[in-house]
């Protein structure tokens, strides 16, 4: 397994790009294929998770070209999909096993979905619930809560589903089976998730409503391909915010991030810790709000995170544990038991690390408290083969008082391919 020593750094200074959106590049392939036309991409994820669903799309029949800087995929139509010969493996992707179910719900064809041991071990009955009352028969190992994931799909009807999670991945798997369904289909949630589904949706010509809580899209409607233009994903960022707040003398540019206001708890929260970070020039691209991130080293507060903030930050959870850690006071996290089902339970696996350098940590059920300190301790910390949890912890590595060696790297190939190179440029030894 890969491992690699960070070096504590002077500041952290300069203008980068940070890679595509993970949650938009894989709806633009998802749409795209199930759309009329050709659909272009330009800054896609090249990721491991989004090359699971690019594999999985063309393996039902989908042309979908690399000319390496633009992704064409040659729609199918909403029934254009053909069966694919052999098992979908989604790898380590929630995204696409959770959404391509939802997809394969409408088909009239039989499918099989799995993914690595991880994703095996992550919950799917969230989606194969609701798709089953909408009339998919779907089976499973653990009766029908784990995949792999047998789908006999077809025949759907609409239903009005009101999820008991605020789950972007439950509300996009119901809404895409819901493209095929008889009547409307309506997915409410507690607060609001991301909701790049439900501008895509509508960017491709889909008939859907917003509602307050939720969203109704009616069946039948065909999709048009179009030109979509990925932003640079704000989780990405999210690591190079925190490392240029919590280094000293530092000033960076992150240009051209989607800022979506349903991802942008993040910056709130931080904001609220006293960070010193600016939205530039905000302007709009393919349907989504993108701008400029400027960050300048901060002196951080401890301070209380819970209620509808949580799903807005739901991915940046590990960034932020590492702010709490060098803020002063204790920061509180609250109604984040999502975060124990993600990729590794990631409430456990930062306690742990943060542990590991010094830092005072209590977990809670849906939480945790975490004593920030001037000092965190270098020394050996592992990933637990989440990629979040290997690039938080890379970030701590900067302002640690000696190195810290963070193992099983690999997984950070998931969904930032150039963290490592780009945290050595900006990094100052
Ligand atoms: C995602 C939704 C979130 C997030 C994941 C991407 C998406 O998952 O954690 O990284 O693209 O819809 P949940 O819907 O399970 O919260």
């Amino acid at each position: 397994m890969n491992s690699i020593t960070i070096q504590p750094a002077v500041s952290v200074k300069g203008e980068i790009t940070v890679p595509g959106d993970k949650s938009i590049s894989h709806r633009s392939i998802m749409l795209g294929a199930i759309a009329h036309g050709v659909t272009t991409v330009r800054g896609f994820l090249r990721g491991e998770d989004n090359m699971s669903t690019m594999h999985a799309f063309r393996a039902m029949g989908v042309d979908i070209a690399d000319d390496g800087a633009t992704i064409q995929i040659t729609g199918r139509g909403l029934h254009g999909l053909k069966e694919p010969g052999d098992v979908l493996d989604c790898g380590n992707s929630g995204t696409t096993i959770r959404l391509i179910t939802g997809l394969l719900s409408g088909q009239s064809f039989f499918s099989v979905v799995t993914g690595d041991q991880y994703l095996r071990k992550r919950p799917m009955k969230r989606v194969v619930e609701p798709l089953s009352r909408m009339g998919a028969r779907i089976s499973g190992r653990n009766g029908g809560t784990l995949a792999p994931l047998a789908i006999h799909g077809g025949g759907l009807k609409g239903i009005n589903y009101q999820s008991p999670v605020s789950s972007a991945q439950i509300k996009s798997s119901i809404m895409l089976a819901g493209l095929y369904a008889e009547g409307e289909t309506i997915v409410t949630e507690p607060s609001l998730s991301r909701d790049h589904s439900e501008r895509m949706f509508r960017y491709f010509g889909a008939s859907l409503d917003v509602l307050s809580n939720g969203v109704s899209v009616r069946g039948g409607v065909e999709l048009t391909g179009r030109e979509v233009s990925v932003p640079g994903d704000i989780s990405s960022a999210a690591f190079f915010i925190v490392a240029a707040l919590i280094a000293p003398h530092s000033e960076l540019l992150i240009r051209n991030v989607g800022v979506n206001p349903s991802r942008t708890g993040v910056i709130d929260i931080l904001q609220a810790m006293g960070g010193d970070i600016t939205l530039v020039d905000p302007r709009e691209l393919s349907g989504e709000p993108v701008a400029d991130i400027l960050v300048r080293s901060s002196r951080l507060k401890g301070i209380e995170i819970s209620g509808s903030v949580v799903p807005r930050a739901i991915d940046e959870f590990p960034a932020i544990c590492v702010a709490a850690a060098r803020a002063e006071g204790v920061t509180t996290i609250r109604d984040a038991r999502e975060l124990r089902v993600k990729e590794t339970d990631r409430i456990t696996a930062m306690a742990v690390n943060l542990r590991q350098l010094g830092i005072c940590v209590t977990e809670t059920e849906d939480g945790m408290d975490i004593s920030g300190s001037e000092q965190l301790l270098g020394g050996v910390v592992d990933s637990c083969g989440d990629h979040r949890i290997a690039m938080s912890m890379s970030v701590a590595a900067l302002v640690a008082a000696s190195a810290i060696t963070v193992s099983d790297i690999g997984c950070v190939a998931t969904s930032f391919p150039t963290f490592f190179p780009l945290l050595a440029e900006v990094a100052t030894k």
